[in-house]
């Protein structure tokens, strides 16, 4: 670590890490529900809100910590103020502490999300960002703040790089899409418009322009290669994510009431989604192949694989439905879990535990660390992934078949045609569990154990 204010970092990955844990576990419950509606005593649609709201947030707050470390480290200088990221990082944690205490005590007392201001109290059903009004602005805060201590230590620094530019012009755009998610309309056709903004323009939009310029800098971290080289690629692959991403919205007004237009729009500019994210992966081959001198191996190994699973996640198993054609059929089925799944894995948690992997040897001042846990948990979380996915893909070609194809209501073919993909997602979500768990450990314990030395076994015994 160059600079002591890098660490701060830390604070926000051991806060992403907890909750990582805990929105999997969760994730099993909802899973177990699937199977029986009456387990736990939370119901399904307080655990589902739990799950999803723990991963966007754990993933802002890992991208929040991966970002105090990027930007001292580009612009050559301590952050701005070490305590105003202290402060934000704490009113993080006790904002959404309430709010996660707010779903947990709606779902026990419906009653209790009151209108009050012409808002409601506890949840405003937003999928994805059902944090109430209060609570909103709050994260807009808090966001507005770290934004402003990352500008002020480059405007300071006068040190301008292309990754540091990308990483707040994303940062910025991801903090400008929060607000459209935020105010009211009486029709049910608009509110959905907007809503899709915050959620599609965010991961297909500013969340990948951020992994663009975090995958640029772990690159050059862990081989060394040229900056010049990978920030032209970057600017290559971040000015196609958003000529696709942003018209690619119309992948989500197909039939929601909007204009017949944006079928056309939706699946021209969708389809073309995958192209920045296959350059994604050739990137990171390319420069793996050609600067074998590789500083930390666990870190790139992960790297590599959020470039992959990034392509495979979103846009493999985001093509397949985007089309119209296609998705008149599939659309919010299992289908769309699936993918929601795998892209969310493969493009931000994957790219989120990478950077932890790249910059936490480096704050904890350890230049060797055991990998072998680490390449552990890739496997155990990537394996289970993966059949959690296809056993839902599997759900979902049975729910499409049956539900709008033969017009089997929605409850039986959920309840009776499609019961063992339930139970065989849940078996994999406990080994997706198993390896969190094993990251976890990892986490808390790198860089504080002594390093294994391999033994070396005596070689053939002369006799
Ligand atoms: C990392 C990037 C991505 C993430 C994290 C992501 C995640 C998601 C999630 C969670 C949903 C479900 C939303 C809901 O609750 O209804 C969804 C829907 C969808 N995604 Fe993605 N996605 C990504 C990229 C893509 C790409 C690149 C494509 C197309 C090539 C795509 C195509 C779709 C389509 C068509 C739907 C709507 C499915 C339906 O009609 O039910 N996604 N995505
Ligand atoms: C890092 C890993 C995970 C990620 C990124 C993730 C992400 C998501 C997302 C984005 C959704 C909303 C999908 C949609 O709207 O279509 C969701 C729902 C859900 N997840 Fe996960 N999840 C993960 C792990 C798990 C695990 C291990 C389980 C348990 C086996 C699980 C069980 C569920 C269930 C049951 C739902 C509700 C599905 C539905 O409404 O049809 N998730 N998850
Ligand atoms: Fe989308």
């Amino acid at each position: 670590m160059k600079y002591k204010s890098q660490k701060i970092a830390q604070d926000f990955y051991t806060f992403a890490v907890l909750l990582f844990f805990v929105q999997i576990a969760v994730g099993i419950i909802a899973a177990f529900q699937f199977i029986w509606p009456d387990f736990f005593i939370l119901n399904f649609n307080t655990v589902r809100t739990l799950h999803i709201n723990a991963l966007v947030v754990w993933l802002l707050t890992g991208l929040m910590g991966a970002t105090y470390f990027v930007v001292p480290e580009e612009s050559q200088s301590e952050l701005w103020s070490i305590p105003l990221a202290r402060f934000q990082f704490w009113a993080t944690v006790v904002a959404v502490t309430v709010v996660v205490v707010g779903y947990i005590w709606m779902g026990l007392n419906p009653q209790a999300n009151k209108f009050v201001f012409g808002t409601t109290l506890l949840n405003e059903g937003r999928e994805y960002i059902e944090a109430p009004r209060w609570a909103d602005l709050l994260i807009a805060l808090s966001v507005i703040l770290f934004l402003f201590n990352n500008f002020m230590t480059m405007y300071k620094s006068r040190r301008w790089t292309g990754i540091q530019g990308t990483l707040l012009g994303g940062l910025t755009f991801l903090t400008l899409m929060y607000l459209p998610g935020m105010f009211y309309t009486k029709s049910m056709v608009k509110d959905q418009f907007w809503w899709w903004w915050v959620v599609h323009l965010w991961v297909e939009g500013s969340w990948e322009v951020i992994a663009g310029a975090l995958l640029a800098f772990m690159l050059m971290k862990v081989t060394n290669a040229p900056r010049h080289v990978l920030e032209r690629w970057m600017y290559i692959e971040v000015a196609l994510v958003l000529f696709t991403g942003i018209l690619g919205l119309g992948h989500h007004y197909y039939w929601i009431g909007t204009p017949r237009y944006w079928l056309w729009v939706g699946g021209i500019f969708s389809a073309l989604e995958p192209i920045p994210l296959l350059l994604m992966v050739w990137d990171a081959f390319r420069v793996t192949r050609e600067h074998r001198v590789v500083s930390n191996r666990l870190g790139l190994f992960y790297a590599v694989a959020h470039a992959i699973f990034n392509f495979v996640g979103a846009g493999l198993w985001g093509v397949i439905h985007t089309l119209p054609m296609v998705n008149k059929w599939t659309h919010g089925t299992q289908i769309t879990t699936a993918h929601g799944h795998l892209a969310f894995y493969g493009a931000y948690v994957l790219l989120v535990v990478s950077m932890i992997y790249i910059t936490l040897p480096l704050i904890r001042g350890a230049t060797e660390f055991n990998t072998s846990r680490g390449y552990r948990s890739f496997w155990w979380m990537t394996i289970s992934m993966i059949f959690i996915v296809l056993t839902i893909t599997g759900a979902g070609m049975v729910q499409t078949y049956m539900e709008r194809l033969l017009g089997l209501d929605y409850v039986t073919v959920k309840a009776n045609y499609n019961l063992w993909f339930w139970v065989f997602r849940a078996i994999f979500g406990f080994g997706f569990l198993y390896g969190v768990f094993l990251f976890v450990v990892d986490f808390f314990k790198l860089g504080k154990e002594p390093v294994e030395v391999p033994v070396k076994v005596a070689s053939e015994t002369t006799t």
